[in-house]
């Protein structure tokens, strides 16, 4: 089998996690990168660890031209414009069997469906990267209860959370160029990774309804001005002047169209998690049985001490966003295994090879998009925001938080 040439468009953070995975995805090959910054240092990484010759390009068309498949792994706000420039290399003529977008799938509903035309319009497949979905945790749990599912019921509660200390880049701490803050960046995933454990087993992703989203946000740490000097000194935002939430949690509910049984999604995002680093936190409560997931649980854990401390040189090799580098330490060997990179990447390029969208497609991405913009238009409201009323989905179509606004010091209580 001739393998699939991938190119990535972005070279930062996650293009890196995502070459870490492709090591272990058969039938891929990294055949070429465009980026503003970091392209040359990946396609070094890709040629010194046999994932392929990655060409460096000059631009979004020329490296559409010359490759099966698109991923693009760059900021949210430049989505629409690489998309476009995708949509038009195809349209001269680039032969692309698919494109892949990281989550969040747009900053606004708008931005989202906006995607969505571009994509269908240059008759493009899709693959909406969720990682969360495609753990092998969530996918074991789910495998392993499918007998007590059948026999007593489908799930009727889940929780999700992911936590970490802050991002790691300027503009994600940005609301006007992010899109929000902490529930636009990570509330997507503990959404759609409830969403997905709570439709029934062999069910689309989409199947359950969504009828309503009631959300809170906050600003905990970073608008404390201690810290939000350090924002401005560290990544160049004004938490004074344009902040975004640190902490958000809500709840969606979600309603069987056959049974009209209704569910419950509880979700729980934070930038002001001081604790050894990254941690997805995920359970689910069915009548009779559960299951929980929790990625700080590692069977390896290393001890530094105050006296060896300094010959520490990386702590994020132990684990995403680590945040200390001495004391009881847990490591995660493959972290691109457990957060399901390997798996989305695997499905998605085996869909494209068969000439259709991934498990998740821009539509699904879109409906997550929805599901958070809804989050703020509640936060902002205070209220449960009902999306069944048809009124409230023409809102949304048009609605941008204040939060993405850079209007929300006063949402966000700051205080001088
Ligand atoms: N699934 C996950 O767990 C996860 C984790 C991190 C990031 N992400 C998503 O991935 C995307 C990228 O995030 P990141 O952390 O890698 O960001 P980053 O800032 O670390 O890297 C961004 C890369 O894109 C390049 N870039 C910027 N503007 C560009 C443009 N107009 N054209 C081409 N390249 C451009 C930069 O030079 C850089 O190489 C975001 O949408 C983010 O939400 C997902």
């Amino acid at each position: 089998m001739e393998k699939m040439k991938l190119g990535f468009i972005g070279a930062g953070f996650i293009a890196k996690f995502q070459a870490l995975a492709l090591r272990l995805v058969r039938g891929v090959e990294l055949g070429g990168v465009y980026a503003i910054k970091g392209a040359e240092e990946l396609s070094a990484y890709s040629k010194a660890n046999g994932l392929g010759d990655c060409k460096v390009y000059p631009s979004v068309a020329e490296l559409t031209k010359n490759v099966d498949a698109v991923a693009v792994f760059a900021p949210n706000f430049a989505r629409i414009d690489i998309v476009g420039a995708i949509a038009d290399a195809v349209k001269a003529g680039a032969n692309l069997k698919g494109v892949i977008c990281e989550k969040p799938l747009g900053r606004t509903v708008a931005e989202a469906k906006e995607l969505v035309r571009i994509a269908k319009g240059a008759q493009l497949r899709t693959a909406y990267f969720e990682n969360q979905i495609h753990m092998k945790a969530i996918r074991s749990a789910l495998a392993q209860l499918g007998p007590q599912q059948k026999a007593m019921g489908p799930l009727t509660l889940a929780r999700s959370a992911e936590e970490h200390a802050g991002p790691h880049e300027g503009w994600f701490w940005d609301p006007t160029r992010q899109g929000g803050g902490v529930l636009s960046d990570m509330g997507c995933h503990s959404i759609a990774v409830s969403w997905f454990v709570l439709n029934p087993l062999g069910k689309p992703a989409n199947y359950l309804k969504p009828v309503a989203v009631n959300a809170e946000v906050a600003l905990l740490k970073w608008g404390q001005p201690t810290y939000r000097k350090q924002l401005l000194d560290r990544m160049g935002v004004d938490y004074t002047k344009t902040p975004a939430e640190d902490f958000a949690t809500g709840m969606v509910t979600f309603e069987n169209p056959e049974t009209r049984q209704r569910v419950k999604a509880q979700f729980t995002n934070s930038w002001m998690y001081d604790k050894q680093g990254l941690r997805l936190f995920m359970d689910g409560l069915g009548p009779g049985y559960a299951f929980e997931v929790n990625t700080l649980k590692s069977p390896l854990e290393v001890f530094i001490g105050d006296a060896a401390a300094e010959a520490v040189a990386d702590a994020e090799t132990a684990l995403e966003k680590a945040t200390a580098s001495r004391g009881l330490l847990t490591v995660q060997p493959n972290e691109a295994d457990l957060y399901g990179y390997v798996d989305e990447m695997e499905d998605a390029c085996e869909a494209f090879r068969a000439g259709r969208d991934a498990f998740l497609n821009w539509e699904y991405g879109l409906e997550i998009t929805k599901l958070c913009q809804a989050g703020y238009l509640s936060a902002e409201q205070k209220k449960t925001i009902d999306l069944t009323d048809p009124a409230v989905q023409k809102e949304l179509d048009g609605y941008t938080s204040l939060i993405a606004q850079g209007k929300a010091a006063e949402q966000l209580h700051v205080i001088a």
